[in-house]
């Protein structure tokens, strides 16, 4: 494998391919404009379900779209925040966060530290012994830097008995290159 074709997105997609399989429970807290919920529901098939959440009601309708035109069945779009996300589901293998703005949307409405930090924390709590969160984090620009800086903080002292995390970064690419981020809950 090598890196140079790479971004944190496609990091994601490939680490998310590997560890998901036919049947599991997935969430997308970041809907967006879905590309990340398709993946999900296309994984998991018809004998899984996937959960989506987002705060902008653009996403769900952006989403729903894309959803209908891959004939996907298998997916809940859900018009809340994720830090709500237990209100709505019990157990996941998985919790994906794709943290930044829409993709071609408002850049005023992004995600925000706050909020992340309790929605990592309720997907901890819903993951099995198995299971695993995946973060891409966008910053600086339009969305800034406070952010990824308490994100990382709050990773940086998550227990190491109980979980793995892993930082992946472009390190020598200009403009802010996003992260990608998993953490494992240990065995
Ligand atoms: C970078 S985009 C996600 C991209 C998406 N995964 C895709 O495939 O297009 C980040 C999304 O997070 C959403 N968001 C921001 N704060 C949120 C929150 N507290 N709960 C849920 N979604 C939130 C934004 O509205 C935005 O659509």
């Amino acid at each position: 494998m090598t890196y140079y074709d790479k971004n944190a997105l496609k990091l994601s997609h490939e680490y998310i391919k590997a560890n998901l399989k036919k049947g599991d429970i997935a969430v997308d807290g970041t809907m967006g404009r879905g590309r990340d919920t398709l993946l999900l529901s296309q994984l998991v098939g018809s004998s899984g379900k996937v959960f989506a959440f987002d705060i902008q009601k653009e996403a769900l309708s952006s989403t729903q779209v894309l959803l209908e035109e891959n004939a996907i069945t298998n997916a809940q779009l859900i018009l809340d925040s994720h830090h709500n996300l237990k209100n709505y589901v019990e157990d996941a293998k998985c919790v994906v966060f794709n943290f930044g703005f829409l993709p071609g949307g408002d850049h005023t409405i992004f995600s925000h530290s706050d909020t992340s930090i309790k929605a990592i924390e309720a997907a901890l709590d819903i993951i099995p012994s198995d299971g695993f969160v995946s973060i891409c984090s966008y910053y600086g620009g339009d969305t800034g830097f406070e952010e990824r800086d308490n994100l990382l903080a709050f990773l940086e002292k998550l227990d190491s008995k109980k979980y793995t995390v892993m930082l992946h970064s472009f390190y020598n690419r200009p403009n802010c290159p996003p992260l990608f981020i998993v953490i494992e809950k240990n065995h």
